[in-house]
């Protein structure tokens, strides 16, 4: 099965990816985390990217596409894929389709999170995560059980995105409207989006996704 999770910043892409890849044992392919790592280790993509992120601009296209194709035909990923925050231009979905045909694969969904702008912004201001494990949460929505300790690993050491500051996310949802938000059409087209309410709590988006996947499950059963 391999699924994009698509939406604007603080959509819930990474919230529902970490729970879907433990639920349905897929690779998940998470294009800001890759990318925030390879800014911490200091590689060449790193320098390359870091200020980029830093402005909420979308890197270019053709680092991407070379960092998915990379990922995409590792082992991990044959049983299947979820690919979070990529693609985000229509020149990374059509060289994503590509790939997908070359080695004869194909899009089972693009599962649309929707939340308006004003709940993006209050998602994100409260966003903050494990600096050890990376497990995310959130100051009122996800907060650790035990207070400053992480749920995942037990670190008492948390961190929040240098790209979170309210200037930035601006300019990230911009980004996402003009550039990203054309993709949609792209994919209605082929019959393959489906559209949750990402406003709902993190446990009914789940339920709702699960909902869309049930669905291709029993069409695959009785073809
Ligand atoms: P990326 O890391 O992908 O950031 P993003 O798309 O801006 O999305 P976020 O990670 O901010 O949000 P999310 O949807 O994952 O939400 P989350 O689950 O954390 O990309 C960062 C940068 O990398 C880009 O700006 C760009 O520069 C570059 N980049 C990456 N991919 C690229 C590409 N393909 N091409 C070019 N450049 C690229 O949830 C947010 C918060 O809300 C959390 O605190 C969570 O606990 C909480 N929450 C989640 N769901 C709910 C819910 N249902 N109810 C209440 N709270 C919730
Ligand atoms: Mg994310």
């Amino acid at each position: 099965m391999n699924i994009i999770l698509f939406g604007p910043p603080g959509a819930g892409k990474g919230t529902q990816a970490d729970i879907l890849q433990k639920q349905h044992s897929l690779c998940k392919l998470s294009t800001g985390d890759m990318l925030r790592a390879a800014v911490t280790s200091g590689s060449p993509l790193g320098a390359q990217v870091k200020d980029i992120m830093a402005k909420g601009q979308l890197v270019p296209d053709s680092i991407m596409i070379d960092l998915i194709r990379g990922r995409i035909q590792q082992p991990d990923c044959h049983p299947g894929f979820i690919l979070d925050g990529f693609p985000r231009t229509v020149a990374q979905a059509e060289a994503l389709d590509a790939m997908l045909t070359s080695e004869k694969k194909k899009l089972d969904y693009v599962i649309e999170l929707q939340v308006d702008d004003a709940e993006l912004v209050r998602r994100i201001a409260g966003r903050f995560s494990c600096a050890k494990c990376g497990a995310g949460y959130h100051d009122q929505s996800k907060q650790p059980r035990q207070p400053g300790v992480c749920d995942a690993c037990g670190s008492r050491e948390f961190t929040r995105r240098e790209d979170d500051k309210a200037e930035t996310v601006s300019k990230r949802l911009e980004a996402y409207h003009r550039q990203t938000a054309p993709l949609l059409p792209y994919y209605r087209t082929q019959g393959i989006l489906k559209s949750v309410d990402g406003m709902a709590d993190i446990d009914a988006v789940t339920r709702q996704i699960d909902q869309v996947l049930r669905v291709r499950t029993k069409v695959a059963e009785n073809s």
